[in-house]
């Protein structure tokens, strides 16, 4: 089977009836390779980045500012209601202008409007990427295989308001005739990060309606315990899982029913408590959920990119669904933002090409993000995933092997608790960190004076990392100073405000995926592991492990002797 490429005009052709996550679209002789023409180290603008770096490598913040009084002014950008203070980042506006013209030549114009347009940029697995379809206008056409997605969308989501209704305001009822009072998300990766960290992060939100709960981990230490705090007669489960394969949710899912069946006495049981979001339908219905009871999203939805369609519902279980449609709301306008907007403004590009600024010139491995707001305390669990699983790859396109590196390490966590474990790391370790500072402006609680220190924190540590103490008599207590950070600013964690700001990481990682020439949207890196734990399991049960590595074997062997 062969295909052309809708972006580049390239001839594709498909590898055999294989597993799907085996399949390749491979360049067939006549294809122009895709990464020659985008990698953006193979433009002529690079070097040209490379020479703002030479200038700007041993440059001191300080000195930066004192030369530029307008760099605050110069470097500041706002965009859906996220600001954006970028002066205290190891860069001036002659090479952010540098990277903006790099980012016009790799075509970063036409790569955008391929994914808002349906173009299958998923090329490995031939798939369209539409997480923005999931948020867009109704009016909206967007077309994949010749049909309009945005119906599909809203009747969907519409179905899952239904369901949202029924459980929050106590219609839908058990096994037993009462109401249900808690609802377990059974999912794992993109079915479970998006939804959990957003819940997190909409607290204020949530009513009292009903107890959202969350399980992931294969480990019966995750779902046992919950189990215990539970009544099967006023619990639901929703069972999210885009493939309906996935071992950890399957295997959760299973114990669930089994725990739902033995208490109800009856099979019946099961389509009165639980909900599938999947986008494999007929999975969903051997595992005997109810048709009434099935939601379902597309190929065209990345897992990790899925928290806007209907693996959202947990949130607007939590939340109900006039907040969920302000989270949607609030990725729109970030989405307009991204779409419209000249590079040098544009928040998700102007992130993205800070990433490769640090990455690629000055070599940095790893870059963390410290929400200064307790309720974002997941979001960098969210973005590793996001981030590593999308653009974590050594390969272009078209196979070759990248010549630049590409996902940092994402790392980071909670401030103020953070400054108490790893800043001293970030403040006087041999290894410096680019980082983003993300605070709410206004709380959502009315304990002043703690929100006034927070943000006292916040500001306090990004001076700190940037001046340093560089003088001090004592070698221990020399600050190098000079350490970048970005500041990120909203004025309210609102449902409206957390959308956009998700969705601005997002378009950063679709960017840095198109600057490194690879493809964000597939993830063929975690199927080796899923593959060999079909062969360890069965080894494992029976405590002999020849057909394993010396070192796996040996380990079966320990465990058999002791269990
Ligand atoms: O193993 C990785 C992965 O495929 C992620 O990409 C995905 O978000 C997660 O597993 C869960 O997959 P599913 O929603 O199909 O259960």
């Amino acid at each position: 089977m062969e295909r052309i490429d809708a972006i580049h005009g390239l001839i594709l052709r498909q590898s055999g009836a294989i597993p799907y996550y085996h399949r390749r679209w491979i360049l067939t002789d006549t294809g122009v390779a895709r990464s020659s023409m985008t990698a953006i180290n193979t433009i002529a603008a690079w070097p040209e980045v490379a020479t703002h770096y030479k200038r700007l490598a041993a440059a001191r913040l300080t000195d930066l500012f004192a030369s530029n009084p307008e760099r605050v002014n110069e470097l500041s950008r706002e965009g859906a209601g996220l600001f954006l203070d970028l002066s205290k980042n190891r860069i001036d506006t002659a090479a952010l202008d540098a990277l903006c013209g790099c980012a016009e030549q790799t075509g970063l114009g036409a790569a955008r409007d391929a994914m808002f347009s349906g173009q299958p940029i998923n090329q490995t697995e031939g798939r369209a990427v539409l997480h923005i379809a999931l948020r867009a206008a109704a009016e909206r056409h967007i077309e994949v295989d010749g049909r309009n997605v945005m119906p599909d969308v809203y009747a969907e989501r519409q179905k899952m308001a239904g369901l949202v209704d029924d459980l929050r305001d106590g219609r839908w009822l058990g096994y037993g005739g009462e109401r249900i009072t808690d609802v377990v998300n059974i999912g794992i990766g993109g079915s479970d990060l998006g939804p959990r960290m957003v819940t997190a992060a909409l607290q204020p939100y949530h009513g009292d309606a009903l107890r959202v709960h969350f399980v992931a981990n294969l480990d019966g230490a995750d779902l046992a315990p919950l189990l215990q705090t539970l009544e099967p007669s006023r619990t639901v489960f929703i069972v999210a899982s885009k493939s309906f394969t996935t071992m950890e949710t399957l295997t959760n899912a299973a114990t669930a029913r089994r725990w739902v069946v033995d208490a109800a006495g009856n099979e019946e049981a099961v389509a009165r408590h639980f909900i599938a979001l999947s986008a494999n339908p007929a999975a969903t219905t051997e595992f005997g959920i109810d048709e009434a009871n099935r939601l379902t999203f597309w190929d065209w939805v990345g897992g990790r990119f899925s928290l806007w369609s209907v693996i959202g519902m947990p949130i607007a279980l939590a939340v109900g669904n006039a907040n969920f449609y302000e989270l949607l709301a609030g990725a729109r306008d970030m989405d307009s933002h991204f779409e419209t907007t000249p590079w040098r403004d544009n928040v998700p590009v102007l992130m993205a090409l800070l990433g490769v600024w640090y990455r690629n010139q000055f070599q940095r491995p790893t870059h963390a993000v410290l929400p200064y707001d307790e309720r974002l305390g997941l979001l960098p669990s969210y973005l590793q995933q996001a981030e590593m699983e999308s653009n974590g790859k050594r390969v272009k396109q078209d196979g070759s092997r990248v010549e630049l590196d590409t996902a940092p390490v994402l790392w980071g966590g909670v401030g103020t608790n953070a400054q108490h474990a790893f800043f001293q790391m970030l403040h006087q370790g041999t290894h410096w960190v680019p980082a983003d500072f993300i605070a709410a402006v206004r709380p959502h609680h009315d304990l002043a004076e703690h929100h006034a220190g927070l943000l006292a924190n916040c500001l306090a540590q990004t001076a700190a990392l940037m001046q340093g103490d560089p003088e001090a008599d004592d070698p221990h207590k020399v600050f190098e100073g000079n350490r970048p950070s970005t500041t990120m600013l909203v004025d309210e964690l609102t449902p409206r405000a957390l959308g956009a700001l998700v969705a601005a990481y997002e378009h950063k990682i679709f960017c840095q995926g198109h600057f490194w020439g690879i493809n964000a949207f597939d993830q063929f890196g975690v199927q080796l592991g899923k593959t060999l734990a079909k062969s360890v399991g069965p080894a494992l049960a029976a405590g002999e492990g020849a057909s394993q590595d010396p070192s796996t074997a040996a380990l079966i062997a320990r465990i058999a002797a002791r269990r």
